[in-house]
């Protein structure tokens, strides 16, 4: 089957809703996948920051082999050991243990929806959102988004939502009353191109949020599970928020998503008012629980913040008239093109081997399994010059 093939039947079958994707993958090992024509790329991508230990990582195969050789799904009128365990062990990493709860789902948008669930059983009527934040495409999650663009087909939304600037504390500030539920924001912005707010941001939300009575919602849905380079990147700012939002990496490509609140928020729901079919799904948590395990026991933390720095670092000092800056943490990066041609670039990337994500039109994000090795990012920043360099000559031309 050819690659054009593949598009062809791709767009005759699938709904319209993601464009035609470029290439057709068939197997991945690690940090590298290979298309149906047996070209290798290294994956800098990582389904969106959701392949944390790579492809085919041999601790996240054997728990689902042997979980779904076991039991492989219960409905929520029964309990399940890897359910449990997973819980308590998110709950532990959170410092949630005792006053914590959590519910398990099945992707980020309804671990955002569990959010926002809680949020409106405080009672009050007013939820703030940050402009240019992404909480994911259900309705309630959209209407946390606070990118217009992805709302206005959509409209009307759930009411109650408003938007403040990313990063302002002032303006944070400024509209959060006594009518406010809850604040819920990303602490580094993923989607709106890899935006990290200024150091004493989160703490002012803590702080905002905790004098006027509302809720502090973190989605770590893309920053959670070691991306960061911490187990969760809020830690770093020394705050404990009410809620945070998970999915992504938590399931090392299988879909599982997690809101976890800590102390009253954890007892706002209650038998009945939410649910979902797979959640907890006994094979998604084993995987989760071989993610969490793997990470810790294989120091990837420590390896996502150094070369997080060392791409960073590497991609900087190219110096080179195409590139703006680099912002991130740890294996969350983007690169900031001068001028609107990231997609360009990330063609061209694609044309040599390496498979990187034009997140905005300005800039390239790197959201790389947590397993890339040393060699395998030296290997990205020996070709990024000739690709920029050749940017740089059609630009001119
Ligand atoms: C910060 C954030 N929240 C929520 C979501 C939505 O997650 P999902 O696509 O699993 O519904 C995303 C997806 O990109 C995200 O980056």
């Amino acid at each position: 089957m050819s690659p054009e093939d593949s598009r062809l039947r791709w767009q005759a079958a699938l709904m319209d809703n993601y464009g035609t994707p470029p290439v057709t993958l068939a197997r991945g090992a690690g940090a590298e996948v290979w298309d149906t024509t047996g070209r290798r790329y290294l994956d800098l991508v990582g389904g969106i920051a959701v392949n944390a230990l790579g492809h085919a990582h041999p601790a996240v195969v054997r728990a689902v082999t042997e979980q779904i050789a076991t039991l492989g799904h219960v409905s929520n009128f029964a309990i399940s050991e890897p359910a449990l365990c997973l819980a308590e062990t998110l709950l532990d990493l959170l410092g949630g243990t005792g006053t914590g709860r959590v519910l398990l789902c099945n992707s980020g948008a309804e671990a955002n929806e569990t959010a926002f669930k809680i949020a409106r059983r405080t009672g009050r009527p007013k939820i703030v959102s940050t402009e240019g934040g992404f909480h994911g495409r259900t309705m309630g999650a959209l209407a946390l988004t606070g990118q217009p663009a992805k709302r206005a087909p959509f409209e009307p939304m759930p009411p109650g939502v408003e938007f403040v600037p990313y990063g302002d504390r002032d303006a944070l500030a400024s509209v959060v009353d006594d009518d406010t539920a809850a604040v819920v924001l990303e602490p580094v912005q993923g989607e709106s191109g890899v935006i990290v707010p200024p150091v004493d941001y989160l703490p002012a939300a803590r702080e905002i949020t905790a004098r006027r009575g509302a809720l502090l919602v973190l989605d770590e849905v893309q920053t959670g599970i070691g991306r960061t380079g911490a187990w969760f990147v809020h830690q770093t700012a020394g705050i404990t928020p009410d809620v945070v939002t998970l999915a992504k990496g938590l399931g090392g490509g299988l879909p599982i998503g997690a809101c976890v609140a800590i102390g009253d928020a954890a007892h706002l729901l209650s038998p009945g008012q939410h649910g979902t079919t797979f959640g907890g799904n006994p094979v998604c948590c084993a995987a989760a629980l071989a993610v969490l395990r793997t990470i810790a026991a294989d120091g990837l933390l420590d390896h996502a913040a150094a070369l997080g720095k060392e791409i960073a670092t590497g991609v900087e000092e190219l110096g080179h008239p195409l590139v703006a800056g680099v912002r991130g943490v740890g294996l969350l990066l983007g690169i900031a093109r001068t001028g609107p041609k990231a997609a360009d670039l990330a063609t061209a990337a694609r044309t040599a081997g390496f498979l990187v994500n034009p997140v905005q039109p300005d800039t390239i994000r790197l959201a790389p399994p947590l397993v890339l090795t040393d060699a395998q990012a030296q290997e990205f920043l020996t070709v990024l010059p000739g690709l920029l360099d050749q940017a740089l000559l059609d630009e001119v031309q």
